[in-house]
């Protein structure tokens, strides 16, 4: 197949409106942990606990974002997704805690150069950076008295509504709720109780979620005319072979990544697949199904790689938290030495864009399209791992990021084409940044970062791949 920007077939294939540009997090890019009244979030304090690499300075773009906006225009991007560190503008956290004017002044200073370069800023509210002291206060999302959570998180957002709404459109409130529970339970505590506490954490974020939504749609939507929805990751998850176990183990997966936290938000009803295997799940009250179900008007997806399941159930106790709540079945990427795709860098996920098409529809069939919700990709990407081995020109050179873009993006064109409502696609991610507890060697930038010299910016190919594939497929008016 030619590569996609000399694809006939797919030319002007997206509407004259598709969103189109990249994705950030605030821990992840920001740095300036302490400067101008912000305090620690829980990543701030975990990370440091642990001697990982923390985000203390991340890639600096609390001074940085000027040429961070610099950078999206010469990408042509429309669109920027980025996240609001809740401890830079409300640095204790609760709802009668005192907000922070210069944590706001920093967004109102990157909303309006966005909107001054033509790109819409979508901003999520959450974006994992708990503020520490709700932790302490009653753990975060695991806080058994769920008032605690929802009243402090609800007031967070209105106080976001009320100072960037006027220029702000474009809401998602939680990012990978469905990570966070894994994240909560194995890396952000020391202590989890598997049986529970992931419910909680689960049930909570949903509740959140839908409280805000709530909020937003009374006060908000009707004057200032913007959207809100949520953010759902999956990695795909296909049956090995025709066993009935093996598509059993995938449905389970599938179930727990998405069902869990995006079924019952979209269709109103528990998922039934999850229901029999965790009979603790927590239901909703009637009152809360009535905010939790129809909260989102769009689908937020994040998707990177594609995976077998072999049909093997992995019990807890033998293996990480992480597998365990990858809905305890054993999952590979290679069946008899085979892979499953184009082998990802270092271990990183294998590029597979047969998978990612395969969820388009599901996702259509299952959620977006009954609902008439268009699907926003809010990330895709390729890492490629420590490239301390590379000179410059060959991380600028980045092929295997360029091939995998061209392939996943093709894809969607071609879901486009056949019916699936495609509204936006933002790639992960603008810069080279923190993965977290994984550090900085997973690179998963289309702008290089040099940390050692002044955090130095470097373009790399696949930005210019990515900007001729959008001139290619958007329609121009
Ligand atoms: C999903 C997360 O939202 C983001 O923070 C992370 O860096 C990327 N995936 C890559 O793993």
């Amino acid at each position: 197949m030619p590569p996609l920007c000399e694809n006939p077939d797919l030319k002007g294939v997206l509407p004259p409106d598709f969103v189109q540009g990249y994705a950030s997090a605030s821990y992840q890019i920001e740095g300036g942990h302490d400067t101008d009244g912000r305090l620690p979030s829980v990543w701030d304090i975990t990370l440091r606990a642990q001697g990982l690499e923390t985000g203390d300075e991340a890639v600096d773009s609390y001074h940085l974002w000027r040429e961070d906006v610099r950078l999206l225009k010469e990408y042509g991007c429309n669109a920027y997704r980025f996240s609001v560190s809740w401890s830079r503008v409300r640095p204790l956290g609760g709802k009668d805690d005192p907000v922070n004017e210069k944590g706001i002044g920093y967004y109102n200073n990157l909303i309006d150069a966005l909107l001054e370069a033509n790109i819409t800023p979508y901003i999520t509210l959450f974006h994992w950076d708990l503020p520490q002291p709700l932790q302490d206060r009653y753990k975060g999302f695991r806080a058994a008295n769920k008032a605690a959570i929802i009243e402090d998180f609800v007031s967070y957002a209105e106080l976001l509504f009320e100072r960037f709404g006027d220029r702000v459109k474009n809401w998602i409130t939680l990012n990978e709720p469905f990570v966070y529970v894994i994240l909560d339970a194995v890396v952000l505590n020391s202590e989890c109780d598997f049986d529970n506490d992931p419910f909680t954490v689960a049930h909570n974020q949903i509740l959140v979620h839908a409280h805000t939504v709530d909020l937003y749609r009374r006060k908000f939507q009707p004057t200032q005319g913007g959207r809100i929805g949520i953010t759902l990751n999956i990695d795909w998850v296909v049956p090995i072979d025709e066993s009935q176990e093996a598509k059993d183990a995938a449905d389970l997966a599938v179930a727990m990544a998405l069902g869990w936290v995006g079924g019952e938000r979209v269709k109103g009803e528990l998922s039934s697949i999850l229901k029999k295997r965790y009979p603790q799940l927590p239901d909703f009250t009637p009152d809360e199904w009535k905010i939790v179900k129809g909260s989102s008007d769009f689908f937020g997806l994040n998707h990177y790689g594609t995976k077998w399941a072999t049909g093997k159930i992995v019990e807890r106790g033998q293996v990480s938290g992480f597998q365990f709540f990858g809905a305890g079945v054993e999952q590979v990427a290679e069946k008899d030495g085979v892979p499953i795709g184009r082998r990802g860098h270092n271990g990183h996920p294998y590029t597979v864009p047969w998978g990612f098409r395969q969820l388009l529809n599901h996702v259509h069939k299952q959620y977006a399209g009954p609902n008439g919700l268009g699907i926003i990709i809010t990330e895709n990407g390729f890492a490629i791992q420590d490239e301390a081995d590379r000179t410059l020109e060959q991380i600028v050179d980045d092929k295997e990021r360029q091939e995998y873009y061209d392939l996943y993006i093709t894809e969607l064109c071609q879901a486009h084409k056949e019916g699936i409502k495609m509204e936006g696609y933002l790639g992960w991610s603008l810069l080279d940044n923190l993965e977290w507890n994984q550090g900085y060697a997973p690179r998963f930038g289309v702008t290089h970062v040099d940390r050692a010299n002044g955090f130095k910016r470097t373009p790399k190919d696949s930005t210019k791949v990515l900007k001729a594939i959008w001139q290619h497929t958007i329609k121009s008016d």
